[in-house]
C-alpha cells in the first residue's frame, strides 16, 4: 500500500497566517504540521509516499522533507496541483505513483492522538473497496463544517453529507481514506460541487453505493488544524500537552 499526503489548497481559513506560507508548514508543537501526517503513515507501515501540494510555497516542502529518509520513508515523490480543485482532484494526481496498488490518503492538516495503524491493517485484511475513519464529535456546530455520515440503526453507512446544515449523526469523517486502485477510475467521473471542487465525499459515496465501504470509529483526540485559527490553536494546545500518533 502506498501513501498519499495532501497538502495543497489555499489555507484561506487561516488567513493571514497563510498569506506568507503553506498551511501545512505552520508549526504544531515543535515541528511543521506536515511532519505529523508523515509520522502517522510511516508508523503505520507505509514507506512510499507522494506529497501533493500547490501554490507558491511548494519548493519549501522539498527543503523541509528532502528525500524523506530522515522521516523514515524509502521513497518520497512530489505532485503539484495547479489550482485548488479539491481533495479528489489532488488525489487523482497520484494515479501513476499508485501504479495499481491500494492507497492510504491523508489530509496533512489532520492530527490524530492515536496511531492509524489498526485501520490500515484492517483495510489490508479487507483487501478491496474503501474504508474511512470516523470520529465522534459532540458539538453540532462543529459537524456543520465537516463530512458527516448517515448511519442506519444497525450501524450501516448510508451516505456521507458534506458540510450538512442538519448533521445526520454525531460522527465526522476524518481526513484518512483507504482505497483500492479503482478509486482512480471513480475520480474522472466526478462533477465539480457548487464550490467548484471535486469532493472526496462524492468518491466515498460512490463506494458506499457500490456496497464496498467500511469504517472504523477511532478513539482519542482527532483535530483538523486547518478548520479555523481557533481550531489550529486547539490542536496545538493538545499536541503540546499530549503528543500525537501514539501506538
Ligand atoms: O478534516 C476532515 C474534513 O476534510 C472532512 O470531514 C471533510 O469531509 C473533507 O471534505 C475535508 O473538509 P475540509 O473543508 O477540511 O477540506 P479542505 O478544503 O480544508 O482541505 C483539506 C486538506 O486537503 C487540506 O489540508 C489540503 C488538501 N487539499 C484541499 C484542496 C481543496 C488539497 O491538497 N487540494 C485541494 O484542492
Amino acid at each position: 500500500m502506498k501513501g498519499v499526503l495532501l497538502a495543497g489548497g489555499t489555507g484561506s481559513r487561516l488567513f493571514p497566517l497563510t498569506r506568507i506560507t503553506n498551511k501545512h508548514l505552520l508549526p504544531i508543537g515543535d515541528r511543521p504540521m506536515v511532519s505529523y501526517g508523515i509520522e502517522a503513515l510511516v508508523t503505520a507501515g507505509i514507506s512510499e509516499l507522494m506529497l501533493v501540494t500547490g501554490g507558491t510555497h511548494a519548493g519549501e516542502f522539498l527543503r523541509l522533507l528532502s528525500n524523506g529518509r530522515e522521516y523514515g520513508l524509502d521513497l518520497l515523490v512530489y505532485g503539484y496541483q495547479e489550482r485548488p480543485g479539491g481533495i479528489a482532484e489532488a488525489l487523482g494526481l497520484a494515479q501513476h505513483f499508485a501504479d495499481g496498488e491500494s492507497v492510504c490518503v491523508m489530509l496533512a492538516d489532520n492530527i490524530f492522538e492515536r496511531s492509524i495503524g489498526p485501520s490500515i491493517e484492517a483495510f489490508r485484511q479487507q483487501g478491496s473497496g474503501a474504508r474511512v475513519l470516523l470520529s465522534e464529535i459532540e458539538d453540532e456546530e462543529h459537524l456543520r463544517h465537516l463530512g458527516v455520515p448517515a448511519l442506519t440503526p444497525d450501524g450501516r453507512l448510508e451516505r456521507i453529507v458534506e458540510k450538512p446544515t442538519d448533521p445526520p449523526s454525531s460522527y465526522c469523517v476524518t481526513g484518512v481514506y483507504l482505497y483500492d486502485a479503482s478509486v482512480f477510475e471513480v475520480i474522472p467521473t466526478l462533477v465539480p460541487s457548487h464550490r467548484g471542487e471535486l469532493e472526496i465525499s462524492d468518491v466515498n459515496n460512490h463506494f458506499i453505493e457500490a456496497g464496498e465501504m467500511s469504517y472504523d470509529v477511532i478513539g482519542g483526540f482527532w483535530g483538523d488544524a486547518g478548520e479555523s485559527i481557533e481550531a489550529y490553536y486547539a490542536v496545538n494546545d493538545f499536541v503540546r500537552r499530549n503528543g500525537a500518533n501514539h501506538c
